[in-house]
């Protein structure tokens, strides 16, 4: 099995058997976290450049971990500290760094579509590491793989997917990626905060907080992005609250076995009480520990398609 593209741009650029082939791959280098020694030489020689236009905890720290694991030069640029203040755009950032041979770029940045257009000004293997509202493949990729730990398939679980949907790129990618592997997925949001044009046979929109719930395999919650005005959506966070928290007694519908996850950052309290957190009962940090594992995949499946069409 291999993957046939340069770039790891969208969910919806991805086969099922596609996203089957990253996770078992990802399964494959989660072993080498779990040794005493976690180093492996498969990336020698190969040079990975992060640039995140936006600020990140868990994506930009597991890509640089999966560089280091995979024994890459890497750099990160810190765009604040780079020519980007001096008025650089996104385009000749992209063709200068070309410029000193990298083989692949992570990019994050507040543009939907950013990624797809720089891929198309470097030959280098670009990975979308998050772009605006659009779409966030590798935080996907590594849900797919935290639900599948703990479910085995994906095909016919019902996932529920509640929060600020229109303004998560998690959600977008989330919802490609679950729908093709067969779930039934249920969106819940404040009507103003519902994505415009999904429509997918196997994803609906519940009314209520109990038809999204009821049953659910698997719980997928979002915050409201105080970045992108969220706030201007929706009459007040005690109103949110009342209406969208994910409560104890809410998840309690759920099926016994559900699978609760959160991209993060958690706002506690506001989408998700506080007490489901302390409870252990997340796999929250099992999601970021894939993390890893996932964009080891990704740089691996990409880097194996640069050697064999260069
Ligand atoms: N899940 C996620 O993208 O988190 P960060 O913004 O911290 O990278």
């Amino acid at each position: 099995m291999s993957f046939n593209k340069k770039d790891l741009i969208s969910i919806k650029d991805l086969s099922a058997s596609d996203i089957n082939y990253f996770i078992e791959t990802a399964n494959e280098f989660k072993k080498i976290s779990l040794k005493d020694i976690k180093k492996v030489p498969t990336l020698r020689g190969k040079t990975v450049v992060n640039i995140f236009y936006e600020p990140s905890t868990r994506t930009r720290s597991s890509f640089e971990i999966a560089q280091k694991r995979m024994s890459a030069d890497s750099l990160s640029i810190s765009v604040s500290q780079s020519s980007v203040t001096k008025g650089e755009s996104l385009k000749d950032t992209i063709l200068n760094l070309e410029a000193m041979k990298p083989d692949a770029f992570v990019l994050r940045h507040s543009e939907s579509g950013a990624a797809h257009f720089v891929s198309k000004w470097t030959k280098s293997s670009v990975i979308n590491a998050g772009d605006g509202i659009n779409e966030h493949p590798t935080q996907c990729l590594l849900d797919i793989m935290t639900v599948m730990e703990e479910k085995k398939e994906i095909k016919s679980l019902k996932v529920a997917i509640i929060g600020d949907i229109y303004h998560s790129r998690v959600a977008r990618s989330d919802i490609y990626g679950f729908s093709k592997l067969g779930a039934n997925v249920y969106l819940y949001a404040p009507h103003s905060l519902l994505p415009r044009l999904i429509d997918i046979k196997n994803v609906k929109i519940a009314k209520n907080m109990k038809e999204a719930l009821k049953d659910a395999d698997v719980v997928i919650m979002l915050r409201i992005q105080k970045e992108r005005a969220s706030y201007y959506f929706i009459p007040s966070i005690e109103e949110y609250r009342n209406f969208f928290q994910l409560t104890p007694e809410l998840l309690s519908m759920a099926s016994k076995r559900v699978t609760v996850l959160h991209p993060g950052p958690v706002n506690r309290d506001i989408e998700i009480a506080g007490s489901i957190i302390n409870s252990g009962k997340t796999s929250i940090f099992k999601q970021v520990e894939n993390g890893v594992a996932v964009r080891m995949a990704c740089l691996y499946i990409l880097m194996s398609y640069q050697k064999k069409n260069n």
